[in-house]
């Protein structure tokens, strides 16, 4: 695939990767823009270093590793020492872990190509999500109160969590839903797959998510629906995993923050699996197997 912004030789196939999901969610990115001293002799620069990516829309450089443990150290401490002396930059490490589950998101790498993930325990039980999601829904229903809101779910994994919520509400409003396409070699960019049927102009639309990861989906979504010119736009999602943001988009109604692990169940997925537990669990992925899963 071509790449859209730059074409510069990347030193490893994975950053060219990054890039393209990067360009897929319409992110924009620098690739080595700049380099930051790490260390001084006296007044002259002895040691540099150089972040694979900036993306300025977030302001946030990023330094995509797949190397082994030992080579991780010296660059978290390059890191720190980055941070140390310019205090408000943003840079991220992305490990190999985080970039290979990224890829088995969308059902590539050797994660998404060869393992057999093993439910492994429950994050969040059916009762505890009951609760939550009430909570969520009399919150949602006292700030909505006579405003008629548009609920807009992304599907497919919303659909539990959508319809859980709409029944603990108590205000009129409206449900609709979107879905767009995943990430794959040959697509350049993100597309509506499912359009929405309410026309959004003048309304106070409440996003719903089943979990807020990456924030890239989102972050792609909120354009498109600010480009409808509604009254309000709000974010509601179930899950939340920080760990892995890379954008941050704000989520005005939390059910629970995850933990950096693949959670699935009640609504979500692993390839397409799982989506009918009625908990949320997390899937513990053993390397190895040659299952050869693929989206
Ligand atoms: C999930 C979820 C979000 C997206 C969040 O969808 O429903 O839309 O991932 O991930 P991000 O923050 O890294 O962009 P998924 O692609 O698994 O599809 P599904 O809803 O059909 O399960």
């Amino acid at each position: 695939m071509a790449l859209k912004v730059h074409d510069p030789l990347f030193a490893h196939p994975s950053e060219s990767e990054f890039a393209q999901i990067l360009d897929f969610y319409g992110i924009e990115w620098d690739y080595e823009p700049a380099s930051f001293p790490t260390e001084y002799d006296g007044e002259r620069v002895v040691e540099m270093f150089t972040p694979d990516f900036y993306l300025p829309q977030m302001d946030l450089y990023i330094e995509l590793t797949t190397l082994k443990q030992s080579l991780i150290t010296r660059k978290n401490r390059k890191l720190r020492r980055i941070r140390e002396l310019n205090p408000d930059i943003n840079i991220r490490l992305l490990y190999r872990r985080d970039f290979h589950r990224l890829m088995a998101k969308f059902g590539f790498g050797p994660l998404g190509a060869s393992e057999t993930p093993v439910l492994d325990r429950v994050l969040f039980g059916t009762g505890q999500i009951a609760i939550r999601v009430g909570e969520l829904g009399r919150e949602i229903s006292t700030d909505y109160d006579g405003k008629d809101p548009v609920l807009v779910g992304v599907l497919r994994g919303v659909f539990c969590f959508m319809a859980d919520l709409i029944r603990q509400t108590s205000v009129p409003m409206s449900v609709d839903f979107m879905s767009v396409s995943y990430y794959e070699h040959d697509e350049t960019t993100v597309k509506i797959t499912k359009e929405l049927d309410i026309d959004l102009e003048g309304r106070h639309v409440l996003m719903v998510e089943d979990i807020v990861d990456t924030g890239m989906t989102l972050n792609y979504l909120l354009e498109y629906l600010r480009s409808k010119n509604p009254a309000s736009l709000e974010v509601c999602t179930l899950l939340d995993k920080k760990a892995r943001r890379l954008t941050d988009p704000e989520l005005k109604y939390v059910g629970f923050e995850a933990p950096d692990e693949f959670v699935v169940g009640y609504g979500l997925d692993y390839i397409e699996e799982y989506r009918n537990l009625p908990f949320i669990g997390s899937l513990r992925v053993d390397a190895g197997d040659a299952a050869n899963k693929a989206k």
